[in-house]
């Protein structure tokens, strides 16, 4: 069979590792070719360096991922229709909220061949409903899309500690297969599972109750609280996917790209950060504002989430079954304080 080229979309913290993961297999491999392609959004450094030439010379992203070398076979191109039109095999990875307009841009300009997988975690809601970004890249570009998902806190990645992650794939098990062997290492263990709708809502989801596992930490409410916090937003984040999809099943939620990645974000994750930074200043202090003086470049995706998936719960009448999902919508909007994360059930407008 044919050897695959590689083009990663993205080049942010968690795209930066995946590019470090997947050059040095298609070093390894001989049915991927050992280049990999990594599109940049450019960006002019404060040393007046543009951020593709310094990744080029130094082998590094400086910017979001600093002190790690990403694989001398990996060259960023700052040209989107340049880096993917040889592809094979498209890895999207840039925050959600951007994938909009990438796919627009890239309607037209792929191979027939190519086949894609998301790493990304989030959805956009449009006036028909909510659509997961492996839908938006699927049905725009006409490819079949996987996703990845799991506990990848990409700073531990980078330094090789051992993790796991979640490749939901819809019919074709050979494609997920590929992509499996494509991301596999001794410290990064990958499985496939028949469930692309519930993996991805997994990954998407989490990232709204590590908001809410921030402002506990933030309110300084102990490991109780926070355990109770992640329990029910576990239980929310299963329902929510099955109202969206009967067909998500309840083992995927035990797979990495469930527990595991809650448990992982509540503790070490940037949304748990910042939502705990948020909470310890009354919420005086907007997400823009902390998300740019904490993050420096990289993104959220929590909080726009969070707003998402309010969205879908007011469309359709839900905002009753999902207090958890909802209070930190309306925390993070500004309309309730961070203490409601635990009083929420006051704030149902039909409690007793
Ligand atoms: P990031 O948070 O580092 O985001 C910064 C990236 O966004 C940079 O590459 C920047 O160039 C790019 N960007 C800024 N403005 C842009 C624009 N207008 N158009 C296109 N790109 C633009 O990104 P990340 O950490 O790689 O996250 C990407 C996805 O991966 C997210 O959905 C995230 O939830 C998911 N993820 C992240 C991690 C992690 O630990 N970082 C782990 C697993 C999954
Ligand atoms: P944060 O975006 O909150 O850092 O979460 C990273 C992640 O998705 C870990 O799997």
């Amino acid at each position: 069979s044919q050897i695959s080229r590689v083009t990663i979309v993205g080049s942010g913290n968690w795209g930066s590792v995946a590019a470090k993961l997947i050059a040095s297999n298609t070093l390894k491999l001989a049915s991927f070719h050992d280049e990999v392609r990594m599109w940049v959004f450019e960006e002019t450094l404060p040393t007046g360096q543009k951020l593709t030439e310094v990744i080029n010379q130094t082998n590094e992203n400086v910017k979001y991922l600093p002190g790690i070398k990403l694989g001398k076979n990996v060259v960023a191109d700052p040209d989107l229709d340049n880096a993917v039109r040889d592809a094979n095999m498209l890895v999207f990875v840039t925050p959600h909220q951007f994938m909009e307009g990438i796919c627009k841009r890239l309607v037209g300009k792929l191979k027939e061949d190519v086949v894609a997988i998301s790493l990304i975690k989030g959805m956009e809601v449009k006036m028909d409903g909510p659509h997961m970004i492996s839908t938006l890249i699927s049905e725009q570009l006409r490819v079949n899309c996987c996703v990845l998902m799991g506990a990848n806190i990409a700073n531990e990645i980078a330094v090789e500690k051992f993790s796991e992650a979640t490749v939901g794939y819809r019919e074709n098990r050979e494609v997920a297969k590929k992509w499996v062997r494509l991301f596999s290492t001794l410290y990064f263990v990958v499985t496939p599972v028949q469930d692309v709708e519930g993996v991805e809502l997994c990954g998407t989801l989490k990232n709204v109750v590590a908001l809410a596992a921030g402002f506990v930490d933030g309110l300084e409410m102990g490991n109780n609280t926070k355990a109770a916090i992640m329990r029910i937003g576990l239980r929310e984040m299963r329902a929510f996917s099955k109202l969206l999809f009967s067909s998500v099943k309840d083992s995927t939620f035990f797979e990495s790209c469930g527990v595991a990645d809650l448990i992982t974000t509540c503790l070490g994750g940037r949304n748990r950060r910042v939502a705990d930074a948020f909470a310890k200043n009354g919420g005086k202090r907007s997400f823009d504002e902390l998300e740019a003086e904490m993050l420096q470049g990289q993104k959220l995706q929590g909080v726009s989430t969070a707003r998402e998936v309010y969205e879908v719960l007011r469309h359709r009448g839900w905002l009753e079954l999902f207090p958890l999902f909802a209070t930190v919508h309306e925390i993070s909007a500004g309309r309730l304080p961070p203490s409601a994360i635990v009083e929420y059930s006051e704030h149902k407008p039909n409690c007793s």
